[in-house]
């Protein structure tokens, strides 16, 4: 969520009243936020990109996913606050690993915060740098797969974060690649803008791979109008 992209508003589209209330209806009711992830939350506005985070009830739909697949060990690119970070951290539970990459040591720090405040420090790694750079060495160092990769970082860069995954993964892994839709302007080929043309690009990487089956889903809410990929290794 934090590579050398110009900042602009994290909610693309606007978000109705309406989809704002049913939101805050079900997070309400089903999810819950502790104080930790309030306060991670909150946090995120200091952070180089402010109100990236997911919302709550996407937030509990990954660590509801994460426990589905058994995760023990998930890896995320993009970091920023962790609030996504402690929703998986909880998920993987006191014997699992959350590996979770952050360009900038400003966000790093506020993160790791976060996850002490959280009480999941100890089964996270937050590495700092090009998550590109970071991730090459987690291949290099021959790091035991993980069971789900949440893509939520640069999105020029989505390409090239789906390829480390798959040298990162096996057999039954779940990947998710977060904001998709870019305000529908996924849906159009001349787009000049980068990170529609990083998601469109992963997208057909996913499309061509026959060890993957993948889908998109568009979600309304909070954050507005945006979308998640999910795709499984064969
Ligand atoms: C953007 C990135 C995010 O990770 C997010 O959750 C929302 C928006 C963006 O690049 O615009
Ligand atoms: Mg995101």
């Amino acid at each position: 969520m934090s590579e050398s992209e110009p900042s602009m508003p994290a909610n693309l589209y606007p978000a109705a009243d309406e989809w704002q209330a049913v939101d805050r209806y079900f997070t309400s009711t089903l999810v819950g936020e502790d104080d930790a992830l309030i306060t991670a939350r909150a946090s995120g506005a200091e952070t180089s990109m402010p109100n990236a985070e997911v919302s709550a009830n996407q937030g509990a739909f990954l660590g509801l996913l994460a426990q589905m697949v058994g995760a023990r060990r998930v890896l995320e690119f993009g970091t920023l606050a962790g609030y996504s970070t402690i929703w998986f951290a909880r998920s993987v539970g006191e014997d699992g690993r959350v590996v979770t990459l952050e360009l900038e040591a400003d966000n790093a720090v506020i993160a790791e915060t976060n996850f002490r405040t959280a009480a999941v420090a100890d089964r996270i790694d937050t590495i700092v740098g090009p998550a590109a750079e970071s991730v090459a060495r987690l291949i290099d160092e021959g790091t035991e797969p993980f069971d789900l990769v949440f893509i939520d970082a640069d999105k020029p860069s989505n390409s090239v974060y789906l390829a480390a995954a798959l040298e990162l993964t096996r057999s039954g892994a779940v990947i998710v690649i977060d904001n998709v839709v870019r305000n529908g302007a996924v849906a159009d080929a001349d787009s000049t803008d980068l990170r529609v043309q990083g998601v469109r690009q992963v997208v057909n990487d996913l499309a061509s791979n026959p060890e993957l089956d993948a889908t998109a889903l568009q979600t309304v809410g909070e954050k507005g109008w945006d979308g998640l990929i999910i795709a499984r290794r064969r």
